[in-house]
């Protein structure tokens, strides 16, 4: 094993367990307030922040020169620093917040720019899915990889968040063809999560109009090191200022089909 695998092996090794100590806490939870942000249908609780705040404390003790870009956080570090995590302590706060067991802990370890590691753990099911760049993607430790499906064998998850409601029309008229053209759709309120989905196999294709970058790190390189792609909705790369941007993932049958659906459409 190389000195660099070592190195990240033993990040992935943190992350993991700081996640299932934070998850303690959202297992734990109980008279859960709703605070909104840009809207009311855009929510936080005083879980999102103690989440983050302990995972960013065990961070810092190991690592001290880490840096953060965090959702719950106001000034945003260096996108190309050193070492950065880029942390969603709650994805599916919509979900936490109303009791539908469906929400995870995201966290992508990057340097200068690049994810090398990524965690995302859903506490409701002690699902861990993790991947080092280069080295695929795993569930509980065990070797995960896309299902060999095109649109019309896979079941399709999507995001709509009703806090960009000028995509909802766009959103849902892609919907409606995809509806048509797979199996079954999926809105299940994790964009982190609906990412891990398609590494497993589970769904062919998952799509959102707007997504941030706490979204997807993470979630992204556990499909790209599963077999499956990310790119955005018109098959370019994400934007190198992390900036928010749509997201395409999926088989590379699947995208191929719905870049062709997509243009008929
Ligand atoms: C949201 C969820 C949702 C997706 C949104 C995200 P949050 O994250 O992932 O499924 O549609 O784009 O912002 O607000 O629950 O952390």
């Amino acid at each position: 094993m190389t000195e660099h695998n070592t190195k990240y092996f033993d990040i992935l090794s943190l992350i993991e367990q700081t996640e299932r100590k934070a998850a303690k806490l959202i297992l734990q939870a109980h008279g859960i307030l709703a605070e909104t942000k840009s809207g009311k249908r855009d929510v936080v609780t005083e879980y999102d922040r103690r989440v983050q705040e302990l995972l960013m404390e065990e961070f810092r003790n190991v690592m001290p020169d880490a840096h953060f870009y965090c959702e719950e956080m106001n000034e945003q570090d260096r996108l190309d620093a050193e070492q950065l995590f880029i942390i969603d302590p709650i994805d599916g706060t919509m979900n936490f917040v109303r009791g539908f067991h469906h929400s995870c802990i995201s966290v992508a370890y990057a340097e200068r720019g690049t994810v090398r590691v990524g965690a995302v753990y859903n506490p409701y099911v002690d699902e861990m899915f993790t991947a080092i760049q280069g080295q695929g993607a795993k569930l509980n430790g065990h070797p995960i990889h896309v299902a060999e499906v095109g649109l019309s064998e896979s079941v399709v998850c999507f995001g709509s968040a009703p806090y960009n409601p000028e995509l909802a029309d766009e959103t849902f008229s892609l919907v409606r063809a995809v509806f048509d053209a797979s199996l079954d759709i999926r809105r299940e309120g994790s964009a982190a999560l609906d990412l891990c989905t398609v590494a497993a196999g589970r769904a062919g294709l998952y799509f959102e109009l707007r997504v941030s970058l706490w979204d997807y790190a993470a979630g992204a390189l556990i499909v790209d090191e599963a077999g499956g792609q990310c790119c955005t909705i018109d098959g370019n790369c994400f934007p190198s200022d992390g900036s928010r941007t749509s997201i395409l993932s999926g088989t590379p049958a699947a995208m191929a089909d719905f870049f062709r659906l997509r243009e008929k459409a």
